[in-house]
């Protein structure tokens, strides 16, 4: 049986892959099935939190328990985790967020043409640089860091430029680790260090960070 040491605790998860529609039939995404966010939402809820869950598009079903946001695209998960953060103790960004989604959305299905086609695209809202910004005292803040190179380069700029406690560094590269997968491999990144995991199943590491953030709030606490 799970401790319940998230009791009392607000957690906010994001999931899955945002869409970035192009016309009414097509769209900008990637192959995240929200796997890892939902394991994180379904640990912390088993751990005794009020987990609310922003999901992206995904076939996956979560406990009855967990409070389910779905949202499409980048600006309305943007607008969904804004509006729960404020009273959040902790929020995990999972979810695969595009960085870009075209400038206009085509009012009816784009027809083919001769030549090629040439969609102009804009910078999405940084969720999380936005929540490092607003950051409350012993509110603690997890990004995970998708990378195919420069893995923990990356990951050190992020949790520094992004104002985070925890990133998850994610090498997506690996088989068996990243997008789709049941498991996964990653490092866990903090200002005061970095802890290289083995390879495991996506259930068992939402634990670990979860072990990771409790920790962090234990801290705060203590001080
Ligand atoms: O869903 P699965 O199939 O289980 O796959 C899991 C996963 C590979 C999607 C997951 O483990 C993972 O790595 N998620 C983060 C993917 C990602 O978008 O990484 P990034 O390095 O591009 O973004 C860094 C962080 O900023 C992430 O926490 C992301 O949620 C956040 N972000 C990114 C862009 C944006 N506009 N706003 C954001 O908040």
């Amino acid at each position: 049986l799970a401790p319940k040491d998230f009791r009392g605790k607000k957690v906010v998860v994001t999931a899955g892959g945002t869409r970035e529609a192009i016309d009414p039939v097509r769209f900008l995404s990637n192959p995240s099935s929200g796997k890892m966010g939902y394991a994180i939402a379904e640990a912390a809820y088993l751990r005794g939190a009020e987990v609310v869950l922003v999901s992206a598009p995904t076939h996956l079903k979560a406990s009855q328990g967990i409070r389910v946001i779905p949202v499409i695209s980048a600006q309305q998960m943007y607008e969904a985790v804004l509006s729960e953060v404020e009273d959040a103790d902790v929020v995990i960004k999972a979810a695969a967020v595009a960085d870009y989604t075209p400038v206009k959305v085509a009012e009816h299905k784009i027809k083919k043409g001769e030549g090629n086609l040439t969609i102009e695209l804009t910078r999405t809202p940084d969720i999380l640089a936005e929540l490092g910004k607003r950051k409350k005292v012993g509110q603690i803040l997890v990004g995970f860091a998708a990378e195919t190179q420069n893995l923990l380069e990356n990951a050190k700029s992020k949790l520094e430029r992004k104002n985070a406690d925890l990133i998850i560094a994610n090498d997506v590269s690996i088989k068996g680790s990243g997008f789709g997968v049941d498991t996964n491999k990653v490092t866990i990144l903090s200002r005061n260090g970095k802890e290289i995991l083995p390879m495991m199943s996506k259930k068992e590491l939402a634990h670990r960070i979860l072990d990771r953030v409790l920790n962090f709030m234990n801290d705060f606490t203590a001080k």
